[in-house]
């Protein structure tokens, strides 16, 4: 039976060390840590994860706007608005909730975001900084995974590390990372042949495809530690991860629950990403 790695605990101890390090830059600065969000049409997930941007600022005792837009709103003022956050000295991270409605140009606005409060880390140039490894802001995400690796004491050098999922926010980055840490990592995605003989492989398997329950034991080593990024609801509405948790726990060394695993820790990432980006202005 896996140990069941708390991500709720985790992200409690990192946000705790985050809100006294933004405790301490206004002390020093006067200046509260500073972060927007962006949230355009009513999509409800989305809605549920911007109240929980918010809230993680308040905890943390930072700065916090949120400006909801409608469905229909143009690129034009969308664009106007990134504009109007770019020149606001108290905002120093800007992030967009994706998915935008159909008609809004997701490239074109994450291109508009400053680097310097791209908090996200979707801007390309930040995605170039994070290939060479020469970085300010890491997307929340596969951070969140790292800071999670780091506190279990899960020493990623010299694993064989799989990647399934090959997403712009999550699994490319994420292989990234985990080369960084000197993993031999390894992406699949949909066409990969015999996906589970390459899973198998895996000492660190990170899942992030969208598939309630899509990764059953059979597919994982003995021992292996399992990362699920996913959040699904299932036929009953509930929600649940990429991995068939009653199974998989039975066979791997360590694995995230779905609620309480990944998903705290890309919020707390968040506020990392906000106090870097403040700290960074402050040095200007
Ligand atoms: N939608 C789902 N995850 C994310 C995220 O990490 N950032 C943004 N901006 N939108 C998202």
């Amino acid at each position: 039976m896996a140990h069941i790695i708390d991500g709720k605990a985790i992200a409690a101890s990192a946000r705790l060390d985050i809100a006294q390090r933004g405790q301490a830059f206004f002390e020093k600065t006067g200046i509260r840590p500073g972060l927007a969000v962006v949230i355009v049409g009513e999509d409800p997930a989305s809605k549920v994860y911007v109240r929980n941007k918010k809230k993680g600022c308040e905890e943390a005792g930072f700065y916090s706007e949120v400006h909801e837009m409608p469905a229909e709103t143009t690129m034009d003022e969308l664009l106007s608005k990134i504009d109007e956050l770019k020149n606001n000295e108290k905002i120093h991270g800007i992030l967009v909730q994706l998915p935008l409605p159909k008609h809004l140009d997701e490239k074109a606005v994450i291109d508009a975001i400053p680097t310097e409060k791209d908090v996200d880390a979707f801007h390309p140039v930040n995605t170039g900084k994070i290939m060479i490894g020469d970085y300010n802001f890491l997307p929340c995400t596969p951070a969140g995974v790292m800071k999670m690796l780091e506190y279990e004491k899960i020493d990623v050098s010299g694993k064989e590390c799989v990647v399934i999922g090959r997403s712009n926010i999550v699994g490319k980055p994420m292989a990234m990372l985990l080369l960084h840490a000197n993993g031999t990592v390894t992406v699949c995605h949909s066409r990969t042949k015999d996906l589970a003989e390459v899973t198998r492989r895996a000492d660190i398997l990170v899942v992030a495809i969208g598939k309630a329950n899509f990764v059953t034991a059979d597919m994982v080593k003995e021992g292996a530690v399992v990362i699920d990024v996913g959040m699904n609801r299932n036929a009953e509405g509930k929600l649940c991860g990429d991995v068939d948790f009653e199974g998989v726990k039975e066979k791997a060394s360590a694995i995230t629950p779905v609620p309480g695993g990944v998903g705290v820790m890309t919020i707390t990432m968040l506020l990392e990403n906000t106090l870097r980006a403040a700290e960074l202005a402050a040095n200007r």
